[in-house]
């Protein structure tokens, strides 16, 4: 069965930013979101109606502009790619890049992605969930913003097929630290791989913008491979 939430969430790991949306991204929204975009909504997806076929799931949890997700997308034309932002301006820059990519394995939705979970991803139904340079919260009265949780980590396990995979980066120490803190307690994970690098070593994924800020700034990057524990 579906969880469901019983109070409602007021603590959220996301502001809304206003950007400004460019022109040709105010008009991406009107015009590619009926082909690319899928609403929220408190029914369950059927993905193959969805992507029109069937393969693999790959989920993305803020992908912010979407560079990342649309390149992986690009090279992996063998599997389905979902990806959830709030940010409407990246959202705008994504739809773009998939017209330009002539991508048709790419959708998205534009919602929390923790209501996006619980409402709409099937049980047991994603191959690999990606979640890139998270946003840190570094203030301590903001560490409960921050995404990765326990009961996060619950979420996604019960979403991931066996053997699925939860790839996580930060550029964030102290996030490190506390990625690394709350995954060593999780009964649902193994970590499989883990780096600390200077850029040149990412995990099974393209640059993205946030690592791009992050070297510029000097800091180290961080980067794990999560995988499902069987039977839970
Ligand atoms: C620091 S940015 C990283 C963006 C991108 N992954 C990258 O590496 O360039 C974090 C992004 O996560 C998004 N985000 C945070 N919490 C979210 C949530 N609950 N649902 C959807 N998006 C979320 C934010 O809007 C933001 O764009």
């Amino acid at each position: 069965m579906q969880e469901t939430s019983k109070n409602r969430r007021t603590i959220r790991s996301f502001v809304r930013r206003t950007g400004r949306l460019t022109p040709s991204q105010s008009k991406a929204l009107e015009e590619l979101w009926p082909k690319i975009g899928i609403e929220h909504d408190t029914q369950i997806l059927d993905f193959e109606v969805v992507f029109s076929r069937s393969a693999p799931i790959v989920l993305e949890i803020g992908f912010g502009n979407g560079d990342s997700l649309a390149q992986m997308a690009e090279e992996r034309p063998d599997k389905n790619f979902l990806g959830i932002e709030v940010y409407e301006a990246g959202i705008g820059h994504c739809l773009l890049m998939a017209r330009d990519l002539a991508l048709n394995n790419l959708r998205i939705v534009a919602h929390d992605a923790i209501e996006v979970l619980e409402h709409q991803i099937p049980l047991a139904s994603i191959a690999r969930v990606n979640l890139y340079f998270p946003d840190p919260w570094p203030k301590k009265r903001h560490h409960k913003r921050r995404i990765v949780q326990p009961a996060f980590l619950d979420m996604i396990a019960n979403r991931l097929k066996d053997e699925g995979t939860l790839n996580i980066a930060t550029d964030w120490a102290a996030y490190a630290e506390h990625i690394d803190e709350v995954l060593s307690h999780s009964d649902r994970f193994i970590c499989t791989e883990r780096r600390e690098h200077g850029g040149e070593l990412p995990l099974e994924r393209p640059r993205t913008k946030f690592e791009r800020r992050g070297l510029k700034k000097g800091h180290r990057i961080w980067d794990w491979r999560f995988e499902k524990k069987p039977n839970t």
